[in-house]
């Protein structure tokens, strides 16, 4: 692909269009959008009109997501899909016996060397675990990927699921048919299914983690008794202005994820030739920095929950198929509190990265670029070296900033199957364990120290 510059990739938040689950509309030359209707029957500029649907016709209103593009050519001018040579098989949409294991314990996996071959956004990424069914429209997958070349001549588009990217080393310049996109580490970028885009990597060497999640979209939670405002704010969610490009693209290549394989199709020009749009579906952005975060004022830790950015919802109340929660800079004031997050027990599965920094709860070994996973009902927490200090910090503890980190979760109702290249991958920490085991008992026993002995039984006399 040729050198592109940065003066195509916007970087100033005005340079995009500001909101969440907004219908917006996008013109690169002025007049392009139809008024009155959707599909007239010439559109201004010749273009041609289509629609992308992102929920079922009769989806309720305040659910229905779709967007209508006006295009110099439309996406079905392409030849037949045949299976991409040579195979990707590493990416997981339907979880099952065949193609992955489960496995109780807690894992850990070192960062994954970026590899030295030219490697671009599509061949470096794999899928790490998940669960449910892309065919079957319910579950999630999680995925990473390694990367250091721009894709060239191709476009990727995803059939099965939404992305939701975290970047952990590098900008993704992201070209996607509403526009372009920057995309720093310490942002995210949620990439519909169904839109086509492609990747440039302008600093080389690239890592990052991405969620997938079927049947559903990412919405902002319910803020409950926190009121009208606070965590994330839906003016800060920046979706692309409307660009195009209209020159021929000889050999150019659709690659479609579909059930988790790849296929790929053969046009002669940029799907990213769309000039003007308007709808409620489109890929967005989120600068992580401008999280509103709330905190216990008084004593004990909150739960997780509380810093939810994003939420896949399933069909039962307050489930999520899939949570995005992160941990960012934040004063801890507690008092009397053990401060860091306590020892639990989730019927939930935690998936966790760390994009910068350190976390509060292992004083080593988790580490930028790695990740976590503590499966439904699998014991976790701080590791001894935090147990330890925080004890011996006693009651008297100052307010205290955490500072220079941004930790993250992917959170779901469903366990989740691990594939097998992540299960043996050297990545893996096998010492992972050892963190807990450390933990000796502080145990007190009063009722030893007295000659009393409490058998659980209230006497009767
Ligand atoms: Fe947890």
């Amino acid at each position: 692909m040729s050198p592109k510059s940065s003066s195509h990739f916007p970087s100033d938040d005005s340079d995009y269009l500001s909101g969440f689950g907004n219908n917006l509309s996008s013109e690169a030359i002025a007049g392009a959008l139809p008024h009155g209707q959707n599909s007239p029957l010439v559109c201004p500029l010749g273009l041609y009109a289509e629609q992308i649907s992102g929920t079922s016709f009769t989806a309720p209103r305040k659910l229905n997501q779709r967007s209508w593009l006006y295009r110099i050519k439309p996406s079905v001018t392409h030849e037949p899909f045949k299976p991409r040579v040579p195979k990707h098989d590493k990416l997981v949409s339907e979880f099952s016996q065949v193609n992955s294991a489960v496995n109780p314990t807690q894992i850990r996996w070192k960062p994954v060397d970026i590899p030295e071959e030219p490697t671009d956004f599509v061949d470096g990424l794999y899928s790490v675990c998940g669960a449910g069914s892309s065919f079957l429209r319910h579950g999630f997958a999680i995925h990473m990927y390694t990367a250091n070349k721009s894709m060239d001549n191709c476009a990727f588009c995803n059939a099965d699921g939404d992305f939701l990217i975290v970047p952990q080393k590098g900008r993704l310049w992201i070209t996607t048919e509403c526009g372009k996109l920057q995309v720093c580490p310490g942002e995210i970028v949620i990439l519909p299914q169904g839109f086509r885009f492609s990747v440039d990597l302008p600093d080389g060497p690239s890592r990052g983690y991405v969620a997938e999640v079927f049947g559903t979209h990412f919405q902002l939670p319910d803020l409950g008794p926190i009121g009208a405002n606070g965590l994330a704010s839906a003016r800060d969610f920046l979706s692309p202005k409307a660009s195009f490009e209209r020159e021929s693209r000889p050999g150019y290549t659709i690659i479609q994820k579909f059930g988790g394989e790849l296929f790929t199709a053969k046009q002669d020009f940029s799907p990213f030739n769309v000039v003007a749009w308007h709808g409620n579906y489109v890929p967005y952005k989120y600068d992580l920095s401008k999280f509103c975060p709330y905190n216990t004022v008084l004593v004990d830790h909150g739960d997780p929950s509380i810093n939810t950015v994003l939420t896949a919802p399933t069909d039962k109340p307050g489930v999520a198929l899939l949570d995005f929660v992160i941990f960012p800079p934040r004063w801890l004031v507690a008092e009397h509190t053990f401060r860091p997050p306590y020892y639990h027990r989730n019927c939930m599965s935690e998936f966790m990265g760390l994009i910068h920094g350190g976390y509060e709860a292992k004083a080593d070994g988790f580490l930028p670029g790695g990740a976590s996973l503590h499966s439904c009902m699998t014991p976790h927490g701080p590791d001894t070296k935090t147990y330890e200090a925080t004890i011996a910090q006693g009651n008297d503890a100052a307010p205290h900033r955490i500072r220079d980190t941004m930790a993250f979760m992917f959170e779901s109702c469903l366990m989740p199957r691990i594939c097998p290249w992540a299960l043996e991958s050297p990545s893996v920490d096998h010492d992972y364990y050892q963190c807990w085991i450390g933990l000796k008992s502080h145990f007190i026993n009063t009722a030893e120290n007295t000659g009393l002995q409490n058998n659980g039984c209230t006497d009767a006399e």
